[in-house]
């Protein structure tokens, strides 16, 4: 029977431990404070900001929120941000993505300073992941890395296949991946033989946003299966990218949806919070 991958106890571990140290930051006067900017309404988008700021009330990080209407003009958001970014006492800036149509999503994250972007989306922090130096890893791909990680699942020489190629979920996984040693394939909706390429996964990721797409014919037998994708179906259940009932009988360890990566992508903001403090005082 598969082991079945926990992520909301995992994630509520590293919120624990988490606490610890900002409490400890606290007692020596350091206060760690988010900025978290939404713009417009999207419900997906309110869920997950209110998620982000029960997380940080959670953790004991100061959450300031920007809600700001989605008629916005695009200069007035990179104002804020170039407050944002001046401002000493506001440690961390998250503009929640999807933005409006008529506004320039690079020109926004790259308006955001490396050393507050806790999302991990900036050029220079996506760069500094590819060579290995210091700076803030994408939520979701580092979630997963601690999921395999706290389930003493081996990533070293394993092959990998992940399937989605965004720069959000696919390609930093491939480089966190890389960075532990795993043999990496990144396939996608052009790749030919998908089903062969990720029967021959040890730990297959699947990121394509395709509900049950992943079937057992997808799969190694024993192979360990990730699966970031989420989709509410139209019995209002939840369900993810991987046929989850299909894959079981064939899996050695499997995340839920829910339950599995999602709750990930939070904790591991929490992390970059508090590594944000860090970086900062390292010029
Ligand atoms: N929208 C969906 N996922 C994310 C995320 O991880 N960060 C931000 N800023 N927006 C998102």
């Amino acid at each position: 029977m598969a082991y079945i991958i926990d992520g909301k106890q995992i994630s509520q571990d590293i919120k624990n431990e988490l606490r610890e140290k900002v409490t400890q930051f606290k007692e020596n006067g350091k206060n760690i404070a988010l900025a978290v900017v939404q713009i417009g309404n999207d419900p997906a988008s309110s869920v997950y900001v209110n998620n982000k700021k029960k997380a940080c009330e959670f953790v004991g990080i100061r959450s300031v929120a920007y809600e700001l209407p989605e008629e916005t003009q695009q200069d007035e958001l990179l104002k804020l941000i170039d407050d944002l970014n001046a401002d000493h006492s506001i440690h961390g800036i998250l503009v929640q993505l999807p933005l409006p149509k008529h506004m320039n999503e690079n020109a926004i994250i790259n308006r955001i300073s490396p050393l507050k972007d806790v999302d991990g989306f900036h050029p220079q922090n996506v760069g500094a992941l590819c060579i290995g130096q210091p700076g803030f890893v994408s939520c979701t791909p580092a979630g997963i890395i601690q999921l395999l990680k706290r389930s003493d699942i081996e990533i070293a020489g394993k092959e990998c296949v992940i399937i989605g190629r965004s720069n959000i979920v696919g390609k930093p996984m491939s480089l966190l991946l890389l960075a532990e040693n795993a043999t990496v394939t990144i396939a996608h909706s052009k790749t030919e033989n998908l089903m062969e390429v990720c029967k021959r996964a040890d730990i297959l990721i699947a990121a394509v946003g395709r509900p049950k797409m992943f079937t057992k014919e997808y799969v190694k037998e024993g192979a360990v299966v990730i699966d970031v994708g989420i989709h509410r179906l139209e019995s209002g259940k939840l369900c993810g990218d991987v046929d989850y009932d299909d894959v079981l009988s064939i899996c050695s360890a499997i995340t839920p949806v829910p339950g599995g990566v999602g709750p990930m992508t939070i904790a591991m903001l929490m992390n970059n919070c508090v590594e944000s403090l860090k970086l900062q005082h390292m010029e």
